[in-house]
């Protein structure tokens, strides 16, 4: 058994640095064992040395120097987690720069310097490894990347933000109110402060475009498709949803078809019995579907110190191995012939889920019907509960409207919404959802 370590330095000593840390020494003979070489914990990088750390390791182990940490002739892989993107960009730059291989879980560097950063350390003969940078603890880069190599992939479904899926999961089973859901978020650590790119959709949209780069060989920026978030739902939207077999979930999806590649992240009712809409709390899952192996599912801890480091020191032993190394350059190679196109957000179709508020009066019933069947849509399901009478001249209440669509494109589906705002009957939160079947 060759006994050269792996040399590695630690860029950050936060919720997943630590948890690295942890396993590290808790696993350290096991991890020589599978690595066939020690794991060798030689540098820690921190901000602030002064802060109080839940995991005991040696001082003269943690420094403040970047630079010299990134410089060290001694250190063989750099793990990049410290988050952010200006300096994280840099950090990973000069590490491949300086001749080391580097394991990251930054989905929004890897998102946005993606292109740049991976064409670097082909050009340099370096690695990057990033199986925590999507799902956390789930294996699905090595899933998509290697285990399914035999398959042109048709599908990605999944619930990539934890966020998100706590507050849906706790609106849906504890009956709170959105805001209730995310101030519940924020005091168990799920939820950031400032929780905007965990319940907008950005923080799944970056991860999709990483397993996209994977499954499909092409690099699509996040603003190029479909992306919304969980903020406009409210507790009438789950119940109906449930009403009719539905759980609202926030996916995000990437499905070959006629007109290309279709991409979006968007809440989504889907139907209870599938797996992922019994996904709750703060779990992620990912459907895919293989042309061979048809479809396929997983679901774990998208988040936490270990979850998140038990991915993080999977990328260290391949690295140890030289796993990471021999497959890095092929990842993201693309398919044979024609780059796949994007279909456009327009031509994206499903089925709707159409929440309006309206005037309980007669014709307005009509009046959207009229508006939906110009754009040729046809309804599946309507739901409009009865609203309390009201006697002589008091103004006619607003009751919601729950219309159910059968497929359509969400091209149609928008400018009905667009002539839907100009009814004069039609008031308030309007919600528009799609439907996965
Ligand atoms: N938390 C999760 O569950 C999770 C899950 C999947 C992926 N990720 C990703 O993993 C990465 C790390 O997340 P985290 O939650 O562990 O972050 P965190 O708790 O905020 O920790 C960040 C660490 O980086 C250090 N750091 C920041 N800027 C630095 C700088 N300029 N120089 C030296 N050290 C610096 C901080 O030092 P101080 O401690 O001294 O401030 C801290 O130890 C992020 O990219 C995140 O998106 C996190």
């Amino acid at each position: 058994m060759a006994e050269t370590p792996l040399r590695i330095a630690m860029i950050g000593l936060g919720t997943v640095g630590s948890g690295v840390a942890r396993i590290l020494q808790q696993h350290r003979e096991l991890l020589q064992q599978r690595a066939g070489r020690p794991l060798e914990l030689r540098r820690v990088v921190v901000r602030d040395l002064k802060k109080t750390r839940d995991v005991d390791l040696p001082g003269s182990l943690v420094t403040d120097s970047l630079t010299g940490v990134l410089d060290d002739p001694e250190v063989d892989v750099v793990l990049e987690l410290m988050g952010g993107t200006m300096t994280a960009r840099d950090v990973v730059l000069q590490a491949l720069e300086n001749g080391k291989d580097v394991v990251t879980a930054n989905k929004a560097l890897l998102c946005q310097a993606g292109d740049e950063l991976f064409g670097r350390a082909v050009k340099l003969g370096r690695t990057i490894a990033f199986e925590a940078a999507v799902a956390g603890g789930i294996p699905i880069i090595a899933a998509v990347s290697q285990s399914m190599s035999a398959n042109r992939i048709q599908s990605i479904q999944a619930i990539l933000n934890g966020t998100s899926n706590y507050i849906l999961s706790q609106m849906l089973l504890a009956g709170q109110s959105y805001s209730d859901a995310l101030g519940q978020a924020q005091e168990l650590g799920y939820a950031e402060a400032d929780p905007t790119l965990d319940i907008d959709g950005t923080d799944a949209a970056q991860k999709l475009t990483l397993l996209v780069r994977l499954a499909f060989g092409i690099s699509v920026p996040v603003s190029d498709f479909h992306v919304s978030g969980i903020d406009r739902i409210e507790p009438i939207d789950i119940s109906s949803a449930g009403e009719l077999g539905y759980t609202i979930k926030l996916i995000a999806q990437a499905r070959l078809g006629e007109a290309g590649l279709a991409l979006s992240v968007r809440p989504t009712l889907v139907r209870k019995d599938r797996p992922l809409a019994q996904t709750h709390g703060s779990l992620n899952a990912v459907a895919l579907d293989g042309d061979s192996v048809g479809p396929l599912w997983m679901s774990g801890r998208g988040a936490g110190s270990l979850p998140t480091a038990s991915a993080v020191v999977a990328d260290l032993v391949d690295m140890a191995v030289g796993r990471a190394q021999l497959t890095f350059p092929r990842l993201g190679l693309g398919t044979p012939g024609e780059p796949l196109p994007i279909a456009s957000r327009d031509e994206f179709v499903s089925r709707f889920y159409l929440r309006l508020t309206v005037e309980d009066r007669p014709h307005v019933m009509a009046d959207v019907t009229d508006i939906l069947g110009r754009r040729g849509i046809s309804l599946a399901s309507v739901i409009q509960h009865e609203a309390p009478e009201v006697s002589g001249d008091a103004a006619s209440p607003h009751v919601p409207l729950i219309i159910m669509t059968h497929r359509t494109t969400a091209g149609a589906i928008s400018a009905a919404e667009r002539e839907l705002d100009d009814l004069k009957t039609v008031r308030g939160n309007r919600v528009c959802l799609a439907v996965a079947d």
